[in-house]
């Protein structure tokens, strides 16, 4: 539906991405909107058993584009920073609809965070609680909280992006959760509104996500004991979606498993979706400036293209696989063999691809595709190359949603400022 190939052509929607490869160069990402739109619907309808709200998380993809597209379809946003609500109120999204989460707000956030009255603050320290009421207090607000709670689940995926267990950062042990509560209780600048986990990302199987809800409305119990009526239960981002040829989570089962728990229970069920929106929504299109075969070393043959590890740093950063195609065919009578696809960066981890099968010939487009989750947020200016462009597809015609970075725009920040002397 959203790239799929015509007549040989690879298409962004009805695009062919040969035209906008020429009219913006490459790199350059593309994002299908219908797809966007398809995946938000999709969810939202696999949660119509509940009272429900669906937080984008904003550092997935953070374009103004992309945010203005799923506030217009009324997606509440979850982020872990100032600069990303600041992104989220220029798309328009309402701040009311905003859970915070992360384990490190600064008192600038926090207070900037507070003067947008944000939906809900999710606090994973006692430190950041006592530092959140200080804040309201002087501020004179009212601060929405909801505990994270680190519901000690396996989510059996990559040890980086996995995030429930005891051993990690994230959250705080259940019973620490309990005093959490009495604290905010006794506030009259916090309100107790929710209850909120995360338990990792690019999760395949609905059966984490059960368990972990199941033990946050132990906990739920616990507090409705204790006086404390809790109005949501966020249960966090991390859908997974198919990269290679694992199964992308699906969306129906995991909604059902979720509501079914939720039923005869008056809680919103906030989730916090990234990956799962975004994630195959888009590709890095990329040309292939040489081919390097290596006739000796039949595979390793390398294809240099012009992106790079730091336009896409996720198979660098994880050994993640995105899938590599032509946008059009080879020329006849060209041999597929297998390539390694790489940038030009100075790192023999500068890899997009690790031994694929094609039929290559300098000059080629090629698209990277999943690409649209953790790709431009996670890139850089390493090597001094400038980040690529963005582009949003709508139907049959395409928009430049971010220009290609210059080099006047890289050393915009480096004018010297004043020397300030050091004194005793
Ligand atoms: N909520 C919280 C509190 C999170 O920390 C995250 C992701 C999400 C929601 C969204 O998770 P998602 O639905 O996208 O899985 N850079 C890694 C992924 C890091 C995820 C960090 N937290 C990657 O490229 O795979």
């Amino acid at each position: 539906m959203s790239f799929e190939s015509r007549e040989g052509l690879l298409h962004a929607e009805a695009v062919p991405l040969t035209a906008i490869a020429e009219r913006v160069g490459t790199p350059v990402y593309v994002y299908s909107a219908s797809m966007m739109r398809a995946r938000y619907a999709e969810l939202d309808a696999a949660l119509t058993g509940s009272r429900h709200q669906l937080c984008y998380a904003v550092k997935a993809n953070s374009n103004l584009s992309v945010l203005r597209l799923f506030a217009g379809l009324g997606a509440g946003f979850d982020i872990v920073s100032a600069g990303e609500l600041q992104r989220v109120v220029s798309a328009g999204g309402d701040p009311a609809r905003v859970v915070f989460s992360g384990v490190g707000k600064s008192s600038e956030e926090i207070d900037f965070a507070l003067k947008h009255a944000v939906g809900c603050f999710n606090i994973e320290s006692g430190g950041e609680l006592v530092r959140l009421a200080e804040r309201a207090r002087l501020l004179g607000k009212k601060a929405n909280v909801a505990v994270r709670v680190n519901p000690d689940v396996d989510a059996k995926t990559h040890p980086y992006i996995s995030t429930g267990l005891k051993e990690n950062k994230f959250g705080v042990p259940a019973e620490q959760a309990l005093e959490l509560y009495a604290a905010i209780r006794a506030d009259m600048h916090l309100n107790a509104l929710g209850i909120a986990c995360h338990i990792g990302s690019q999760i395949s199987s609905v059966q984490p996500f059960a368990e972990a809800l199941d033990n946050l409305l132990v906990l739920v119990d616990t507090l409705e004991t204790q006086g404390v009526s809790l109005g949501h239960l966020d249960i966090g981002g991390g859908l997974g979606i198919s990269y290679q040829n694992e199964p992308c989570l699906d969306a129906a089962v995991y909604g059902s498993t979720l509501t079914q728990r939720l039923a005869n229970r008056d809680l919103t069920l906030v989730i916090e979706p990234g990956r799962y929106l975004v994630g195959e929504a888009g590709l890095l299109l990329t040309t292939v400036e040489y081919l390097k075969p290596r006739p000796t070393h039949e595979h390793k043959n390398f294809a240099v293209v012009d992106a790079a590890m730091n336009d896409l740093i996720r198979p660098a950063l994880y050994r993640a696989w995105h899938p590599v195609t032509r946008v059009t065919p080879p020329a006849p009578g060209l041999e597929p063999r297998p390539w390694d696809i790489v940038g030009p960066v100075c790192e023999s981890g500068d890899f997009l691809a690790e031994d694929r099968r094609l039929a290559l010939a300098a000059g080629d487009l090629l698209a990277i595709s999943a690409a649209g989750a953790y790709g431009m947020v996670l890139s850089s200016n390493y090597n001094s190359r400038s980040r690529p462009a963005e582009v949003m597809v709508h139907g049959d015609s395409f928009q430049v949603v971010r220009r290609r970075e210059t080099l006047r725009d890289q050393m915009a920040l480096e004018q010297p400022d004043e020397r300030c002397a050091a004194r005793p």
